[in-house]
């Protein structure tokens, strides 16, 4: 249960993070490291949105994320993103900063930035995180090789001493071996938390436990929050696998369904 104040520090909670977030004190954590779900099964022409998988059948979102579908209206898809942000600002503290990873895609010939989620939202950087490759069948565009990483700041955020140093490009690859269906390199969340002072590190859509695991990497503390039981355990083994046992280490908190 996330009583009123800072859910328990180093776990995993189960639930939606609006309503968790929502029991949480204002201004209660350092830094936002997330990636949400991209809405890929409302995607045009992939066929992820029609279920048949189009060029990707063997797409490993053909089946969303486990109970979530991440196939919803363009605008309600954005208007929940917009909910969530607007969440993480309430707890991020004055000196806070969110990085926000998301993709940008071509819909329907034109390209689709996130202007319809982080506008209004104070971005001061965006950071392109280039990946290794990809796949792209489309004759009408280049292959797309980045993803994007908003940088959110409350007016006080300021780098840690030296880190501007590393550029607003960053050079990653993906990982392999990771079950989770769409999970970002420990590397890229370690580079946003490495840049800054915060003591606590929250992720509102904690996947795999890639945030937990860059955090403790970096000595720092984390909070999660993930709707799918399967990943929170999944989160739970190999945040155990990578580090010292956190200290309630009772498996997830169960919230909601
Ligand atoms: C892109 S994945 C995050 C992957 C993570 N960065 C990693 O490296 O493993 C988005 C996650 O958000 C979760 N999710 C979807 N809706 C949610 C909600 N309302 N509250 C919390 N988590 C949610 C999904 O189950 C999925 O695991």
């Amino acid at each position: 249960m996330v009583a009123a104040g800072r859910p328990e520090l180093n776990r995993i909670h189960r639930g939606d993070c609006v309503e968790l977030m929502g029991r949480m004190e204002p201004g209660s954590v350092g830094l936002v490291v997330t990636s949400p779900p991209y809405n890929i099964k409302n995607s045009t022409g992939n066929g992820l949105k029609c279920g048949a998988g189009g060029k990707w059948p063997r797409a490993r979102l053909m089946g969303g994320y486990g109970a979530y579908g991440d196939d919803m209206p363009a605008e309600k898809y954005d208007e929940w993103q917009r909910r969530c942000l607007g969440a993480m600002m309430r707890v991020l503290s004055e000196d806070g900063a969110i990085f926000y990873n998301h993709k940008w895609r071509v819909q329907n010939g034109l390209i689709q930035d996130r202007r319809g989620i982080v506008g209004g939202f104070p971005v001061r950087q965006v950071i392109i995180w280039q990946r290794s490759g990809g796949i792209n069948f489309n004759p009408g565009y280049f292959l797309p090789t980045y993803e994007v990483v908003y940088m959110i700041a409350k007016p006080g955020f300021r780098l840690k001493e030296g880190a501007s140093k590393a550029g607003d490009v960053w050079k990653i690859r993906q990982e392999s071996g990771n079950p989770h269906p769409a999970p970002f390199p420990v590397e890229l969340a370690s580079r946003c938390i490495a840049a800054t002072d915060a003591a606590v590190v929250l992720d509102p859509f904690m996947g795999s436990g890639t945030t937990a695991v860059a955090a403790m990497n970096n000595g720092r503390g984390w909070i999660g929050m993930e709707s799918s039981a399967e990943y929170c355990a999944m989160a739970e083994e190999r945040i155990a696998a990578a580090g010292p046992p956190p200290a309630a280490s009772a498996g997830p908190e169960r919230e909601g369904n």
